[in-house]
């Protein structure tokens, strides 16, 4: 069996409703996903909730609730969402269910059993919102803490704490020998200078029941949770190994019972982030993996955040752009294809409204959206729906970037992607205006051009529909069904010319993208 390619968003916390932070994430590696899927390979995409810590206790507090029924409410609110995204995830992990609890303490046990954790007592600084320790290093020149850190407290704790700092080096190397395993470059240079730059300090990876209860007990001192980001990062690999992936499970020497098939998933092929928790995923979770003897995953893929209009997106300023809205006023295909098309993998995102509208108007719309209205409709209007003989005049066009679509695709480059495919858009909509079938229309001499035309168009939308699929699958089993077509467009092989045959009847064309002139 071939492993299949497996793909990781960052797990939320769930302190609130999700915002469009968290979709874009989720957006993004669902169409990976479904990209690697429509080109033949196997996928395993896995999404969740990161339910412990200090955060969620505290949220839970405010509410009024015991922390794991604020978690199961919220659940099903986030996972509900997830269907809303239409996500094709393959599992979702809860940090607070059994199946994970146990496989981390396994993993605990075993590190504490190879000598990989110590006790020592620690005087200083912490933050509770970030639930960090802090040094001296972190004081601002006049002396204070940066407000993201809230409220920053003496204290004095005894701990356990994982020995990084043996590993610095190791890791150096290793970045430096993989230029692709943290993307884009900018990001993995930011590891290296951190890297180079600073002393790495051992992770204290324990909290104290007295102070913290919302955590997975350390197996070997009940007296301790452990720390959040500890009990996090595991979900990558408890999943695989409830699976029964057998290279996880020989790490943990677990008993973990529900296997179910055997497969193999591990090392990741994407962990899919963002700019904020590079560290965690660049510095520690390596050197975890290689505490645990497993492989590293094969990339690190970091994204930039969202802002609304030039400023951060707050809740307490009401700066929010909320997606359940968003979709229900333009449909979850509209908001999919914003952020994929408006932002690259890896830089700062604005949402605007008045941008969003505007490529809502001029892309779909009047781009995607009129082109198959209008094709299809000739078609039925002037051939009764019947497909004609097959003609090539397009097929050039569509070939290339059939071809082009797919290089990007492999690349994880989504936005390049779309411009690509809309170079087909375009191309097909100024056909339209150039050959002019509704003046052909009308003189009888021209019917084997009008044709010839009639079939470069829907076909032209037929293979956009295969091209688009990832991105907009809602959308493009519309045109596919309007084009009569009882398949699905979701295999990346049928995007070659020709696949409309002469004889066939279309469906019922209907506007994909209603204008909304208000
Ligand atoms: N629970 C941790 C992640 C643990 S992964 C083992 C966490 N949760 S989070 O809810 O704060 O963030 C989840 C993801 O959403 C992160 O990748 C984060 O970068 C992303 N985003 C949160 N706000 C964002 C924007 N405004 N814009 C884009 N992504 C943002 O961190």
């Amino acid at each position: 069996m071939s492993k299949p390619f497996y793909i990781t968003t960052a797990i939320d916390y769930v302190n609130g409703q999700p915002h469009l932070g968290h979709a874009y994430e989720k957006i993004i590696t669902d169409v990976i996903a479904r990209a690697r899927r429509s080109l033949g390979q196997e996928v395993f995409f896995l999404t969740g909730l990161d339910e412990h810590g200090q955060k969620v206790q505290q949220a839970a507090q405010a509410d009024g609730k015991t922390p794991q029924v604020y978690c199961d409410g919220l659940a099903a609110d986030w996972q509900a969402f997830a269907q809303k995204l239409e996500l094709t995830n393959n599992d979702f992990v809860r940090t607070t269910s059994t199946r994970h609890k146990e496989f981390v303490q396994a993993i605990l046990t075993k590190l504490h059993a190879a000598g990989e954790f110590y006790q020592k007592t620690y005087e200083g600084f912490y933050s509770a919102k970030e639930e960090t320790f802090l040094t001296e290093k972190d004081r601002r020149l006049d002396g204070t803490f940066d407000p993201s850190y809230g409220e920053v407290v003496k204290i004095q704790e005894n701990n356990y704490w994982f020995k990084l700092k043996a590993h610095q080096q190791w890791l150096i190397d290793y970045l430096e020998a993989n230029p692709s395993f943290v993307q884009p470059d900018y990001r993995r240079n930011e590891v290296l200078g951190f890297l180079k730059n600073n002393e790495l300090e051992d992770l204290c990876i324990s909290r104290p029941l007295a102070r913290l209860n919302w955590g997975i007990p350390l197996p070997f001192d009940k007296d301790y949770v452990t720390y959040v980001w500890f009990d996090a990062l595991v979900n990558y690999i408890s999943v695989p190994a409830n699976l029964g992936d057998a290279g996880v499970l020989a790490v943990s020497q677990s008993a973990i019972s529900n296997r179910q098939s055997a497969i193999q998933l591990w090392p990741a092929d994407v962990h899919f982030i963002g700019k904020d928790i590079l560290k965690f995923h660049a510095v520690y979770w390596p050197i975890m993996l290689k505490a645990m003897g497993l492989p590293l995953p094969k990339q690190i893929l970091v994204h930039g955040w969202w802002q609304k209009d030039g400023a951060k997106m707050s809740k307490s300023t009401g700066n929010v752009v909320d997606p359940v809205a968003i979709i229900a006023e333009w449909g979850v295909d509209a908001f999919r294809f914003y952020v994929v098309r408006e932002l690259a993998i890896g830089p700062d995102g604005n949402w605007t409204d008045a941008g969003f509208k505007s490529r809502y108007q001029a892309e779909l719309a009047n781009g995607l959206g009129n082109l198959v209205n209008r094709s299809l409709s000739m078609l039925k209007r002037y051939r009764n729906g019947v497909v004609p003989a097959r003609h090539d005049e397009l097929a050039p066009d569509a070939a290339k970037v059939v071809a082009e679509t797919q290089a990007l695709l492999e690349q994880s480059d989504l936005q390049g992607a779309l411009q690509a495919i809309w170079q087909l858009v375009n191309r097909a909509n100024q056909y339209v205006d150039q050959t002019k079938p509704f003046s052909l229309a009308k003189d009888p001499a021209q019917a084997q051009r009008l044709d010839e035309v009639l079939y470069n168009l829907a076909e032209t939308c037929r293979v956009l529909a295969v091209l688009l699929c990832p991105f907009i699958p809602s959308t493009t089993t519309k045109i596919y069904s309007q084009l009569g077509l009882t398949d699905s467009p979701d295999k990346f092989s049928a995007a070659s010319w020709g696949g409309l045959q002469a004889g066939h009847t279309i469906g019922d064309p209907a506007p994909l993208f209603p204008r909304k002139d208000a």
